[in-house]
């Protein structure tokens, strides 16, 4: 072994050890510990992996639409507010829900800065005199348990000025109006909801001199809703950036610059469709460019004045994460997590709670399976976040928490958040996973098609069985892919409904709408617990690196085109190759292992060895300096770019300096680049050699 290269055996029991024995003699003990629980699985067992079907296949032909639509009503019959007692009262379903299945479960308990309203107020006067007071609520009478509209964190503040329409907010949108004569500096701007994040949106009208914003969503038959929503920068809880809030930790002030910096400086609000039109209906000035599609109208400034005056507050608060936790019986010291968030804007019956009554009925079909004798191999943690909607706040504060344990021992994390918005299957996923999600998608039963699988329904659709990548920061993925490495899935149907964040997502919405059979709930939840129960079961991890690589090819081919030659991408080619090598031979092995059913020591050990290094090589990707400017970030392949109009949804580090370098000199911003192409590149055969599991 190697440490007796450094210290000889007799050494370590004498009476005064060294330092450096002393602490090789744990590393022993510790590893030996680490490995019991493999001893403890040497009883021949032949049908192992028949034993792991033959409970998927229970698991499948458990499935039931009942249980779900009730665990649905249930969740979603008041509004529950993360840091109100409705929601708290969420949080004792969910877990008296696992303890009566008699499944073990944990709390995780956070203080947490969030953000309410107090007052708002919005008028419009128009040149002819007339004042409209416009309605700033969903509702024609007073429904106090559901929360007024309003941006989480907006900054409390007025305006009495004239209204310009800046489109979608962006800067090319900016751009469009500057051709037009039009500044938007000291007005009030109105924007409709596009692609980019809100807290941007505010971001750039801030910087654009507005003194206020308003934005709102285009739906057609919901035209009253308003849609609820953070506006604050980053991810996690405000006061504690990039470690957890617990009780006695450190916790910064409000008024210090890393936190204020997080918010934006003019108030802001969400409009109805309908509250909007009425207003822009009366703009003047230069009318809307054509290529911003969206029909007649004018720009403004004015002559309309919008008197606007929002009032909020922070208050520290305390989350609660519940967890079910299934203890792996051969290896309970690696995890598969399957995480969805319980709080909700409104109601709550798409976001996020067709995910928890889908996580609540595996937890049902998982415990009837334990009733049965069955016992995943690895553990497997079913998670329920709070505070995901003011930015991923209860996830990121466990990841930030368990960074370590996870790191080490996180085989996947699983999300599921707005599980059924309509029709058709969405997966995003890191490439690894790829094969896995076709191959469960050919076992589950489409909702909508009666006959078919899920697997040809999508085939079917015309992006075909596309999986899209998890650049974005939308979810509880973000802290586990993007701050700890963890290869992540997030699945759902349908997508764009248009009740989102409105208090019109309701169980009745969800009935009429969204899904009138619970049919989709069915597939969702079946999809989602099969792929946990093969990343849980599998004695071989069913990742696939050859999916990575290649996914990394056609990255490196865009970039190839963007840069025309400019910057060598060399650097990256290489590692992929190196990438694409190393998972070649990974598969070569795993093939040859998964054939050996054998529970002698030297195969256990093979497979765990094995497992390990698909395992750690997400990790790779990180770098642990992050992005630049934006350190808690990172995942080198995988973030949201600084600049959200970059085309490059991938590689977030190349995309900075492509965006960032647009006003050096040539040569500086060729350097800019070609460094983030050497970090992406190391990153890449970082995760190559984690596969290859040899040192240099
Ligand atoms: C818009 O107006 C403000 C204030 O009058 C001025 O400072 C700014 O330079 C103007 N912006 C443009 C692009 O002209
Ligand atoms: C004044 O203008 C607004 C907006 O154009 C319009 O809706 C309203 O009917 C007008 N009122 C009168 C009295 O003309
Ligand atoms: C703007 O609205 C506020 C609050 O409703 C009101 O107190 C104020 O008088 C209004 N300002 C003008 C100029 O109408
Ligand atoms: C469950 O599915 C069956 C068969 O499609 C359907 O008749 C029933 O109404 C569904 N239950 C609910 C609650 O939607």
């Amino acid at each position: 072994m190697a440490e007796a290269v450094f210290c000889k055996p007799s050494t370590i029991f004498t009476s005064k050890p060294s330092p450096f024995c002393t602490f090789l003699l744990i590393l022993v003990l510790c590893i030996l510990g680490f490995y019991t629980p493999l001893y403890r699985s040497t009883t021949p067992s032949p049908s192992k992996s028949q034993n792991a079907l033959r409970f998927r296949q229970i698991f499948l032909s458990s499935a039931n639409n009942n249980t779900l639509a009730s665990y649905l009503r249930a969740l979603t019959q008041h509004p529950h507010l993360a840091g109100t007692k409705a929601s708290l009262d969420t949080t004792h379903y969910v877990l008296s829900h696992f303890k009566d299945l008699g499944l073990e479960t944990r709390t995780a308990q956070y203080r947490a800065l969030l953000s309410y309203p107090t007052h708002s107020s919005l008028s419009a006067h128009f040149i002819n005199g007339t004042v409209l007071r416009l309605p700033l609520t969903e509702f024609t009478q007073a429904t106090p348990d559901v929360v007024p509209p309003y941006h989480a964190y907006s900054p409390s503040g007025s305006a009495y000025a004239k209204v310009v329409f800046v489109n979608h907010g962006t800067d090319e949108d900016y751009r469009a109006l500057g051709a037009l004569g039009v500044n938007a500096s000291g007005c009030v701007v109105i924007a409709r909801k596009g692609d980019f994040p809100r807290g941007i949106v505010v971001q750039k009208a801030e910087a654009h001199g507005a003194v206020a914003m308003l934005l709102y969503a285009e739906g057609d038959k919901f035209k009253k809703g308003f849609e609820r929503g953070t506006v604050m920068r980053g991810v996690g809880d405000p006061l504690s950036p990039g470690w957890a809030g617990v009780d006695g930790g450190e916790s910064l002030d409000m008024e210090e610059t890393e936190v204020l910096r997080r918010f934006p400086k003019i108030p802001s609000m969400p409009l109805s469709a309908e509250a909007a039109g009425a207003i822009l209906g009366s703009l003047g000035g230069a009318p809307f460019p054509p290529d911003w599609r969206i029909g007649a109208g004018h720009v403004g400034p004015g002559p309309t004045i919008l008197n606007f005056s929002y009032q909020g507050e922070e208050r520290v608060v305390r989350i609660h994460n519940v967890f079910a936790v299934l203890r792996g019986l051969e290896e309970p010291d690696r995890y598969v997590l399957l995480g969805n968030h319980r709080d909700a804007w409104t109601y709550g019956a798409v976001d996020p709670n067709s995910g928890t009554a889908a996580l609540l009925d595996i937890a049902r079909r998982y415990a009837r399976m334990m009733g049965l004798g069955w016992q995943p191999r690895r553990t497997i943690i079913l998670c329920s976040w709070d505070a995901e909607e003011f930015g991923m706040i209860g996830s990121t504060e466990w990841v930030e928490e368990n960074l370590q344990n996870l790191g080490s021992k996180a085989v996947a994390y699983l999300n599921v958040d707005c599980a059924v918005q309509g029709p058709d299957f969405f997966v995003r996923a890191t490439p690894q996973l790829d094969n896995l999600l076709r191959e469960v998608t050919k076992k589950v039963k489409d909702p909508d098609l009666g006959g078919a699988t899920v697997y040809e329904r999508w085939g079917a659709t015309n992006m075909g069985t596309t999986i899209q990548r998890l650049s974005a920061v939308d979810s509880d993925f973000a802290p586990f892919l993007q701050h700890a490495g963890v290869p992540s899935v997030d699945i759902y149907y349908g997508r764009d409904f248009p009740v989102y964040h409105t208090a019109f997502d309701s169980y009745d919405w969800m009935t009429k709408y969204g899904d009138p059979k619970f049919q989709r709930h069915v597939a969702v939840a079946g999809i989602w617990g099969i792929v946990a129960l093969h990343l849980a079961d599998d004695s071989v991890l069913p990742f696939n690196y050859l999916s990575y690589a290649h996914q990394l090819q056609e990255y490196t081919d865009v970039l190839r085109n963007l840069l025309d030659g400019s910057v060598s991408i060399h650097p990256l080619v290489a590692s992929i190759e190196e990438l694409t090598f190393a998972a070649k031979a990974a598969q070569a092995e795993a093939k040859i292992l998964r054939e050996q059913e054998s529970s002698d020591d030297s195969v256990v050990l093979q497979k765990r060895a094995l497992n390990d290094r698909l395992m750690l090589a997400e990790r790779g990707f990180l770098d642990s300096e992050g992005l630049e400017g934006r350190q808690w970030f990172k995942h080198l392949i995988y973030g949201p770019p600084s600049d959200y109009e970059s085309k490059l949804v991938f590689f977030p580090g190349v995309a900075d300096a492509i965006s960032g370098s647009a006003r050096m000199n040539r040569k500086e911003r060729q350097a800019a680049i070609q460094h983030e192409i050497w970090r992406a590149a190391r990153a890449i055969q970082r995760a190559a050699r984690a596969i290859k599991g040899e040192l240099t």
